[in-house]
Parts: structure tokens; C-alpha cells; sequence
């Protein structure tokens, strides 16, 4: 069977394949979440990028609401009343020295409190809705109450398959997702059916805290919202939910008899009952009346063809052949986070950090982060995915982004931090001076273009390109004593633990300001374009990288976080938080020749670095994106091994189901982890530029690589 299918493939697609379609579905499939009992952290979720279902033991939210979230559901509270603050436009902002002038910085104003405080949390993302089992009017049943729980997620096809036993009866649900609309599709086989099993549907309210983990919204503010049911036609209903401003529907349509009531007075719950032995219901999420929705088997086809041409078409990496329980658990991390970057991340917005799992950050999404969570897509051969929203949100964010730096008195887009959709960055201060967000659309267009050198990849970038070189190119201070160009102050780099009134010349900035003027005067001269003067003037006349010498021993010398910072790795404060001096090497390739000049890269200096880290880094307090960037580094310095090892680190955890947990400072699901995981092993599976092919540890024998273009 196996074989018929791998060989129909390869005549009709003339697809030679060095890891067959056989051996693909064999690996995804060994690493099928199976459980036996809701987890009370993480849901198994099916969805499509731009919409999840996340579900517990039985299949649907019966026992733990987990979410149903998406990219266009949000809700705004009502603004404040009080005098002075009940606008948008009445938010001011502070304003800071910035090199001898005062520069508004989109921070909270003591004075505007109120008005600052609803633009922090508001738009949030919602939960759209609950489904899950009712087992007859007036009983209560939990968890414990059922038998025989078992539950398998089949990546392969987007499949989950739940089955448990009550009252001596057994259910059998599968639950798909389709991959083109925002719809739920259910089939549930099961005696209990007739005797009063059904489906309930309920509507929770949101909640304004910042993180929302592992639920969203909240159950009991009935009043402040309402729903309606329509019944359509004998087979089909909606449901219409408004809360304030927001407004969506819900629409279901079953097969064969059935009947949908509610809601429960006091409640937003709504049943839906068959007399049959067999249910199949989809339930459509639409922010309109949807005209259409599938019905239960066109969605269980889309689904597998989605799947399969998924698994089949990308990249792939298969490690089957090492025998090391070590290549085992990161085999497992690299099919579990294929699985859920295209379930949550592959939307037409940039990606939340949690996915559509549930609420980081209200639901908002760090243009920082759209780095790591986005260029999978690209790096593993699916810029159909990393297409969704790139570069349209850059597009879309330019004009915004084009006033916050005209009012700052700078040229070009300055992209903002902590975003919603309408591209409106949340007050903060670290939000409104972190700067490393900027060069990122150079990243992305340089790597979309190694892929397809020509036109069209030049003509989609540029705009964007050229207002964001601009920006860098005027927010580089010249420093008439130095005769250098400096970055900041104010600023906070990567390490968000700086004063920001003197940080001066930080080394990651600096190296990618450098890439991003770097790429973007290529990307005019590849066009035969001029490119901007100062451009090139700024790239070639960047501060140097700040280095650290130790006092007692002049050969030690390494790379600091920013230049004159104090205490560089003895007082703690300096070796704690990102590592991004392990990012100049690691997620940067060396600088260009182009820029004239020796490379300002010391391979000692950067060779001491990643020693130094090693060894005194408070790695603890890391968020996990950082292993995956110190896995990079390594690699480039040629410890495969190392590498390894640091995406096997015990702090960089990743759960049953392959969610990346959050440790101690941010909430579980924490998508840049898995996502920068799937940017290192692609490295180890492409190699980079001067250094292609394959680079996994001494001893892993006959790994097999598929569909890789090397890293810059
Ligand atoms: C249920 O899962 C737990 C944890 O994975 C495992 O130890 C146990 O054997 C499982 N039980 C059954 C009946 O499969
Ligand atoms: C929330 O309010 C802001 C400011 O008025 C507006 O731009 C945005 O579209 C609103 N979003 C929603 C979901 O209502
Ligand atoms: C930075 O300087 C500004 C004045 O330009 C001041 O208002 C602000 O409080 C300072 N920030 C910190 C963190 O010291
Ligand atoms: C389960 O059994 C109880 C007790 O016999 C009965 O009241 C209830 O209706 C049954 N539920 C279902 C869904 O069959
Ligand atoms: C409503 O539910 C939330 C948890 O979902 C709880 O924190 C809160 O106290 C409840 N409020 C009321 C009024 O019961
Ligand atoms: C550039 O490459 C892409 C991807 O192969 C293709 O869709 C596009 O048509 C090409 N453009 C030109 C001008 O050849
Ligand atoms: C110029 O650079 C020196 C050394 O980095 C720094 O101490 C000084 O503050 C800079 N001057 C200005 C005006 O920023
Ligand atoms: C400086 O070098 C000495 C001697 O090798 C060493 O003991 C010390 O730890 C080093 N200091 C730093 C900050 O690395
Ligand atoms: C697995 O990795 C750990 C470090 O992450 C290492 O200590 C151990 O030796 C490795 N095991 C094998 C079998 O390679």
C-alpha cells in the first residue's frame, strides 16, 4: 500500500524524493500525541493557521474550555470616561532626550493613566466559543466518570480520534479542522446518543488580563454580552454572539435529524440533540453570515490533501536511522513543531507568541518575534505559508509606521512592538525603544530571494525595504568625537534588562544594522537602482562591536552586550536575559565583504563568547529561543555536538504534545521556541553559506535530509 502510494506520486508529480512519501507518513506518524487524560496546561489542537480548535480528552472543550481562537476575532472594552482620556487621540505619550532633542515615545503617561492602560490591553483577542459534551439535562459528569479514555492526534492527516466509555456505552469522536474556512467538523458514534449524549455550545465573555493562560474569557458576566439563535433551514442554525463592538456568527449544519435550543436562561449555552446513533455537525466561524459552510466529509478530505501535501511537499529531516534517545526527542520536537507552526502560526497576521492556543499579551503580537516565528515557513519550503501575511502586514503597518517616525523627526517606517491588527504598536517603554524588530523584513526578503532570484521577489520587498533602510539610516546618530555612528541611547536591545538612558552601541544591533543596510543597498543594486547614500555611509561607519577585555588577562578577549556596559560577567545583571551576542554569529551570517574592509568579526573574540555564556549565562531565567540561537552559534563554530545539546537543554522543555512550555517568565505555549528549534536543525540539515550539507553530530549515522537551501 505503502509503496502504490509513494510510486503514484512519483509518476504523477515526477517527484524524485530522497525521503520517500513512506518514510515521511512513517516518522510523522511515530510521533502521534497520544493521551489518555486531559491535560490540564495544553489542549491537542486541530486547526488551519488562521483559526484552532483546541480540545480536551474527548475531543471537544467538555472539561477544560480550552480555546477556539483566531486572527479576526478581538474586542475592545469600552474606553475610560474620564475627563481628558475618553479618545484614542487624547493618548500623548512621554517624551525623552534623544541626543540633545526631545523625542514622544509611545510610553505610559502617569497623567493620561487611563487612556494609556486601555491601549496596553485593548484590542484582545477572544475566545470564540466552547463545544463540547452534554450527557443529558441535570446530570453531572466529570472527567473521572468516564472509562477507557484514549486519544491519538494523526498529524499525518489533521485527525483527532478520542473515544471513552460512559455508562457502560462507548463514544468514539473524530474531530477535524478545515484548512480553508474556520470550521469544525464532528463525528461522534455512540448509543448514548439516543439516550440523551449531545453537544452543548457556550459563550464566554473576554477578561482584560494580560495573560490568559490556559483559558480565555471567562463564563460568569453573562449580562455584559448577548447571543441569538436562528434556526436557517431543518438542518441548520446560527448563532449570533455580540459583545460590544464585536459581533460573529457560528454557523451549524448537521446531517440527518437533529435539533439545536437554547440558550438556558442566565446562560449563553445552547444543546444540540440527535435521535440518532450517529452525529455529524460542522460548526463555521465567520465575523459575517456565512453563505456557505462544508459539511463533515468535504472537510475530512481537505484536511488529509492539506496534510499530506504538507508532510510531502516541505522539507523534511528524518533521524530514524540514530540510535540515541537523543536523536529520538529531537526528531520529536522537529515533527511536533511542524505539526503546530502550521496550526497556529501560519496566519495572515503576524503569529501571537501562544498561537491561537490561547492569550500572551492580550492576545497581541511582538514584531520582534515575527522573525523567529515566521521564518520557518521559509527555511523548511513553505513560502505559501510565510506568504499569508509577508509582506503584506509590512505593507498594511507602513503608514503607521511611517508617522511614528515622522513625529519622532526620523525618515523612513518605524516598525512597532507590541502590535494588533490595525498595526497600532501598545504603549511601554521597552515596547517603544527596543529597535531589533527593524531590520528583520531585510532577513526575510533576503532569504525569500535566495530562493527565487528574480523580479518579483525584488518588486514585493522594495517599499518596504527602502522605507525601513531609511529609518535606520536616520536613527543612527553620528558621533562628531568618534567619528562613528551609534545606536542609541535611549534604547533597549535584545536583553530587555539595560538602562536605557545609557545604552550605547549594543553588539547584536549593531551587527544586524549593518546586514539590514547591507541588504537593503543590494536589493537596489540587484535592481539596477542608485543606492541611497546614506545607506551605504551609515553601513560602512557603524560603531564597532563592542568588546570586552578582561583586565588581568589581555587575551581574553570577548564581545559585550553594549558598549562601557559595567560590570560585563561579574555582575549578574550583565549574564542574564537573551544572550544576543550569541546572535551576531549565529542568527547572522558574517558580514559581506562589500562593505569595505576587513571582517569586523573576531573569530576569537567570538569563540570566548559562546565559551563564556556557557559557561556563566544565567540560562535558567532564558526563554527558550535562546537555546535554539546558542545551538545556531555553536554550530557556525563547528560543535554539532554542542548544538545538540543545547536544544536538548534541560530548561528548553517541550511537553507531551510538543508544546514548547513557557518556563518561568512567560505562559505555555511559547511558539518562538519551537519555531527558532525548526530555524537550527534546519541549519544542521542545509549548512550555510561556505559550509552546505549536512552537520549533525559525530556518530549520528545515515540522517537523511530533504529539501534544504543553506542559511546565509
Ligand atoms: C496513561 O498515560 C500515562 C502517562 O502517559 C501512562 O503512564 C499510562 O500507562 C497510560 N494508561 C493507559 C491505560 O494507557
Ligand atoms: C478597538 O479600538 C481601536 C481604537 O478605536 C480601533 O482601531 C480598533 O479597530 C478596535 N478594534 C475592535 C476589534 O473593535
Ligand atoms: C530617561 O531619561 C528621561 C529624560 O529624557 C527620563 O524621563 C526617564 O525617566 C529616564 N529613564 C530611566 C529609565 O531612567
Ligand atoms: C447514564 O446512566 C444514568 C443512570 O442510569 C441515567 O440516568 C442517564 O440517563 C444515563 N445517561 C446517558 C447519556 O445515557
Ligand atoms: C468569574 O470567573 C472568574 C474565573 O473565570 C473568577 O476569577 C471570578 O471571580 C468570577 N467572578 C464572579 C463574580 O463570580
Ligand atoms: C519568480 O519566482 C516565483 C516562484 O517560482 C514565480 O512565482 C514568479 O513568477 C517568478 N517571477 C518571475 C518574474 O519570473
Ligand atoms: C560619542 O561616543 C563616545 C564613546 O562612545 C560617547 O561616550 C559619547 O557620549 C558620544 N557622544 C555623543 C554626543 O553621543
Ligand atoms: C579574567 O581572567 C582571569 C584569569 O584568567 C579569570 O580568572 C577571570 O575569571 C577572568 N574574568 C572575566 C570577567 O572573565
Ligand atoms: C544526550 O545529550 C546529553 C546532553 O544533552 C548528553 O549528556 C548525552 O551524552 C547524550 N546522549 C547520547 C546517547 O548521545
Amino acid at each position: 500500500m505503502c509503496r502504490q502510494l509513494g510510486l503514484l506520486l512519483l509518476l504523477s508529480l515526477s517527484l524524485v524524493e530522497a525521503v520517500s512519501l513512506c518514510q515521511r507518513r512513517k516518522v510523522v506518524r511515530t510521533f502521534n500525541v497520544r493521551r489518555n487524560a486531559s491535560s490540564t496546561s495544553t489542549p491537542l489542537q486541530i486547526g488551519n493557521g488562521n483559526f484552532a480548535f483546541g480540545a480536551d480528552i474527548t475531543g471537544l472543550q467538555t472539561f477544560q474550555p480550552y480555546g477556539t481562537l483566531s486572527t479576526w476575532g478581538w474586542h475592545n472594552f469600552s474606553l475610560p470616561t474620564t475627563p481628558g482620556q475618553t479618545s484614542v487621540e487624547d493618548y500623548t505619550g512621554m517624551q525623552w532626550w534623544t541626543h540633545d532633542r526631545l523625542v514622544t515615545y509611545a510610553q505610559p503617561n502617569p497623567a493620561e493613566d487611563d487612556i494609556s492602560t486601555w491601549l496596553i490591553k485593548n484590542p484582545q483577542r477572544i475566545n470564540l466559543g466552547n463545544i463540547g459534551f452534554t450527557f443529558g439535562a441535570g446530570t453531572s459528569v466529570a472527567e473521572s466518570d468516564l472509562g477507557q479514555k484514549t486519544q491519538v492526534l494523526d498529524m499525518w492527516t489533521g485527525k483527532l480520534l478520542s473515544s471513552f466509555t460512559y455508562n457502560s456505552s462507548s463514544v468514539e469522536v473524530e474531530t477535524w479542522a478545515d484548512p480553508d474556512s474556520d470550521t469544525i467538523a464532528i463525528e461522534v458514534k455512540s448509543d448514548l446518543l439516543r439516550s440523551g449524549l449531545g453537544l452543548f455550545f457556550d459563550f464566554p465573555y473576554p477578561d482584560n488580563n494580560k495573560f490568559n493562560a490556559p483559558f480565555v474569557g471567562v463564563w460568569n458576566q453573562t449580562v455584559a454580552h448577548t447571543t441569538s439563535l436562528e434556526q436557517t433551514s431543518r438542518n441548520s442554525a446560527t448563532i449570533k454572539h455580540s459583545l460590544d463592538h464585536t459581533t460573529y456568527f457560528v454557523t451549524v449544519t448537521w446531517e440527518g435529524e437533529g435539533a439545536i435550543s437554547g440558550p438556558v436562561k442566565g446562560t449563553h449555552r445552547y444543546f444540540f440533540t440527535t435521535p440518532a446513533k450517529n452525529l455529524r455537525l460542522t460548526a463555521t466561524f465567520t465575523p459575517a453570515p456565512s453563505a456557505k459552510n462544508p459539511n463533515l466529509g468535504s472537510v475530512v478530505t481537505a484536511s488529509r490533501d492539506w496534510w499530506r501535501s504538507y508532510w510531502t511537499s516541505g522539507a523534511f529531516i528524518d533521524l530514524s536511522s540514530v540510535k540515541s534517545s537523543n536523536a529520538t526527542e529531537l526528531q520529536r520536537r522537529i515533527i511536533t513543531s511542524q505539526y503546530l507552526l502550521a496550526v497556529n502560526l501560519a496566519s495572515s497576521n503576524p503569529p501571537q507568541e501562544s498561537g491561537l492556543v490561547n492569550n500572551g499579551w492580550y492576545g497581541k503580537f511582538h514584531l520582534e518575534m515575527n522573525l523567529w516565528n515566521t521564518l520557518p515557513f521559509a527555511r523548511w519550503g513553505h513560502f505559501p505559508l510565510l506568504w499569508r501575511s509577508l509582506p503584506s502586514t509590512y505593507q498594511r503597518f507602513l503608514p503607521s509606521s511611517l508617522d511614528r517616525a515622522r513625529q519622532q523627526g526620523y525618515s523612513g517606517a518605524r516598525w512597532g512592538k507590541m502590535t494588533d491588527p490595525t498595526g497600532r504598536s501598545a504603549p511601554g517603554e521597552i515596547n517603544s525603544l527596543l529597535i531589533w524588530q527593524q531590520p528583520h523584513p531585510m532577513y526575510f526578503a533576503e532569504t525569500e530571494y535566495r530562493a527565487f532570484p528574480n523580479s518579483t521577489t525584488l518588486t514585493r520587498w522594495d517599499t518596504v525595504l527602502s522605507a525601513t533602510a531609511d529609518f535606520m539610516a536616520s536613527f543612527a546618530f553620528f558621533n562628531v568625537s568618534t567619528g562613528v555612528y551609534d545606536l542609541g541611547p535611549p534604547m533597549y536591545p535584545v536583553s530587555e534588562n539595560t538602562p536605557p538612558n545609557g545604552t550605547l552601541n549594543p553588539a547584536f544591533e549593531l551587527a544586524y544594522w549593518r546586514f539590514g543596510l547591507d541588504v537593503a543597498s543590494r536589493w537596489k543594486t540587484r535592481q539596477s537602482l542608485p543606492v541611497p547614500q546614506a545607506w551605504t555611509t551609515v553601513r560602512d561607519k557603524l560603531a564597532p562591536l563592542p568588546l570586552h577585555v578582561n583586565a588581568t588577562d589581555a587575551k581574553d578577549v570577548t564581545y559585550a552586550v553594549y558598549e562601557g556596559i559595567p560590570g560585563m560577567w561579574t555582575d549578574a545583571a550583565t549574564t542574564n536575559d537573551h544572550p544576543a551576542m550569541a546572535g551576531i554569529y549565529g542568527l547572522l551570517p558574517p558580514p559581506s565583504p562589500t562593505g569595505g574592509g576587513a571582517s569586523p568579526l573576531s573569530m576569537a573574540a567570538l569563540r570566548n563568547t559562546a565559551a563564556k555564556i556557557k559557561a556563566r549565562w544565567a540560562l535558567e531565567d532564558s526563554y527558550g529561543w535562546d537555546f535554539s540561537m546558542l545551538a545556531m552559534n555553536a554550530l557556525r563554530l563547528g560543535d554539532a555536538a554542542q548544538a545538540v545539546e543545547y536544544l536538548l537543554h534541560p530548561i528548553f522543555q517541550f511537553d507531551d504534545a510538543g508544546y514548547p512550555v513557557g518556563g518561568s517568565r512567560v505562559p505555555t505555549p511559547y511558539f518562538p521556541n519551537a519555531a527558532s528549534l525548526l530555524l537550527a536543525t534546519a541549519m544542521m540539515a542545509g549548512g550555510w553559506d561556505g559550509e552546505e550539507g549536512k552537520h549533525f553530530p559525530a556518530g549520528w549515522e545515515g540522517v537523511e535530509v530533504d529539501g534544504f537551501v543553506p542559511s546565509m
